[in-house]
């Protein structure tokens, strides 16, 4: 069902992605560390989740990890996902219990078992996928240990494959800190595959098949503004699909509801990163114009060296980039903040 809201778990639920997949194909194997970037809703862990379908791998998903124990119960919940085809293997690695469809990962006391020795069992399987679905978001001390044990991996494991996904790509790639000599993963190499927008085209048709699918046909025209306005970013296709099949309005209606829901995620900006975002909106196109629109606008000045920090990091969001929004639903929301 192309307007289902969760993540497409197979490939017989995707819409197109052929590129991605082979991308995904091709690099793992020969690269052990693997980027999968691209925009908030662009579709990375479906893409992800449909690599994986009928390989060896488990996905964890690292939202709102905060303690180690969040941590080990998320891997446990992605190995739960994958059980069939790994049950037998993970039946033979000490400190895991399987009882029924659940998983327990003992990680404290005896018999306890790390990520990097779950990973070195894993090993000596065939070839293994892991992938960490927005593991940016993880804070200290976890975000060291992650970091020590992607670089374990990387350096030890040659059968493991790790894929990390996340949507604030600048902020994925200092996670890693590949370039620090003080991090444990400096020097290596991470091969980057970016999950791309639909085509007008791509988009249309994702639009007319999945309402052929609930069994209706809207007027084309609805069907044209939603791909003009969304900008073939499928996370708001299927809003707009999903919505509009059950009654929710127009597009019109559907798209102040994106931008509501745009809004409610740049709340949680500073009052700083709020005002850049605004003045961009505005059609500020550089440093000297978003500060000059700020002052202008808001009565408010940005000391220098904070107004590029703010910038550097509202890209690392994948918010902007050269002054530009990457997404037209956050652009609009702006204008409102
Ligand atoms: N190729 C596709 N075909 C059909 N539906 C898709 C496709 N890609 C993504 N979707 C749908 O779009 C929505 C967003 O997808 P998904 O959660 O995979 O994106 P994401 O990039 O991981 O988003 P987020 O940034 O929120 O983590 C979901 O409803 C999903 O089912
Ligand atoms: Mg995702």
């Amino acid at each position: 069902m192309l307007f289902d809201l969760r993540p497409k778990k197979s490939r017989k639920d995707l819409f197109d992605r052929e590129w991605e997949l082979e991308e995904l194909e091709r690099a793992s194997g020969r690269y052990p560390l693997i980027l999968l970037l691209g925009i908030r809703r662009i579709g990375k862990t479906s893409v992800a989740w449909c690599f994986l379908e009928g390989k060896r791998g488990f996905l964890v998903d690292m939202r709102g990890v905060i303690r180690r124990a969040d941590l080990y119960e998320r891997v446990a919940r992605g190995l739960e996902e994958s059980l069939s085809k790994m049950r037998r293997f993970l039946r033979g690695i000490r400190g895991i219990k399987i009882a029924g469809a659940e998983v327990e990962i003992q990680w404290r006391g005896m018999d306890s078992l790390s990520l990097a020795g779950l990973l070195t069992e894993l090993n000596k399987l065939d070839e293994f996928v892991v992938i960490l679905d927005e593991v940016q978001h993880l804070r200290q001390p976890l975000m060291s240990e992650v970091r020590e044990m992607i670089a374990y991996a990387y350096d030890n494991l040659d059968n493991v494959t790790l894929i990390l996904t996340g949507s604030e790509i600048g902020m994925l790639r200092r996670f890693l800190r590949l370039e620090d000599p003080s991090s444990p993963l400096y020097g290596r190499y991470a091969y980057e595959v970016e999950v791309r927008r639909f085509t007008k085209e791509q988009s249309k048709e994702f639009l007319v098949r999945g309402f052929r699918e609930v069994g209706m046909e809207p007027p084309m025209e609805e069907v044209e503004k939603a791909v003009e306005f969304f900008d073939g970013i499928v996370g708001w296709l299927v809003i707009f699909g999903k919505s509009y099949s059950e009654g929710k309005g127009g597009f019109e209606a559907i798209a102040e509801m994106a931008i509501g829901m745009a809004i409610t995620e740049l709340m949680k900006l500073d009052p700083r990163e709020k005002l850049v975002l605004k003045a961009v909106a505005r059609g500020a196109r550089s440093w000297s114009q978003v500060r000059e629109l700020i002052e202008e606008k808001e009565g408010a000045v940005i000391p220098k060296s904070s107004l590029s920090r703010t910038i550097k990091r509202l890209e690392r969001l994948s918010l902007i980039k050269d002054y530009e929004f990457l997404d037209p639903v956050y652009e609009k929301a702006a204008l409102r903040l």
